[in-house]
């Protein structure tokens, strides 16, 4: 199943829990936190404190994207706060394996995610650790950017590697996500979308979950990806 994950990056700050009853009424099937230090990617938001409000208000997963420096220092914060899946990039791990493994230890499912511009062999040892891959579909850092069309084939190419190895491993896609380019990116073996502009800057952001979720459904993985 195909699952969309409302990025609240693109929501209004002052009103997150409302962000997460309206998405949360549309089907989403879980909430995506952007986490920025400043010092990773040029932006700042939010921390545990935001996580463990945003714990009381919903019960879908909570999928915090680790955008910061030294994330092995804020995991056990942010499990401890409600995060359900933590993702941490591949560039910013000096320990893959020990921070891929810390994670599990506390309860979350552990992920790990690649920059547009970084390659996937960077990956082939920790894919076993990992239970999804967030392929980065801008340079991460802010939304409302434009889909960088050169990691489609990226998300192909990974699909088959974990064909290949027989990996439990989901694909989660992020940044630039919309209806124009969610039919390929299924194709090609994403089944995690996070959505940021195209939901909360919609006029009608329930619309535009029901429509994403109704056009991921129509469509299935290329055969092709799974030869
Ligand atoms: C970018 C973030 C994304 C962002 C996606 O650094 O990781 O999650 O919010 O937003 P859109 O869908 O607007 O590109
Ligand atoms: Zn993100």
């Amino acid at each position: 199943m195909v699952q969309i994950a409302p990025s609240l990056l693109a929501a209004d700050f002052a009103d997150l829990g409302g962000a997460i009853r309206l998405v949360e009424s549309a089907g989403a099937d879980a909430i995506h936190v952007d986490v920025m230090d400043g010092h990773f990617v040029p932006n700042i938001t939010m921390g545990p404190p935001v996580v463990a409000s945003l714990r009381r208000v919903t019960t879908l997963p909570l999928d915090v994207h680790l955008m910061i420096e030294d994330p092995d220092a804020y995991i056990e914060p942010f499990a401890s706060a409600g995060a359900d899946w933590i993702s941490v990039h591949v560039e910013s791990c000096r320990h893959l394996d020990r921070t891929l493994q810390l994670i599990r230890s506390l309860g979350a499912r552990p992920g790990v995610v690649v920059n547009p511009a970084t390659s996937l062999s960077t990956l082939d040892e920790a894919l076993p650790l990992a239970e999804y891959v967030l392929v980065m579909t801008v340079n991460p850092g802010f939304g409302g950017q434009h889909f960088l069309p050169y990691t489609l084939e990226k998300v192909w190419r990974l699909r088959k590697v974990i064909q290949h190895k027989g990996l439990p491993i989901r694909i989660e896609v992020d940044g630039g996500v919309c209806s124009g380019n969610v039919p390929d990116l299924v194709r090609s073996g994403a089944s995690i979308l996070v959505v940021g502009s195209q939901i909360f800057g919609a006029p009608d952001p329930v619309a535009a979950v029901r429509k994403l979720k109704a056009l991921a459904e129509q469509c299935a993985i290329d055969p092709r990806v799974l030869a």
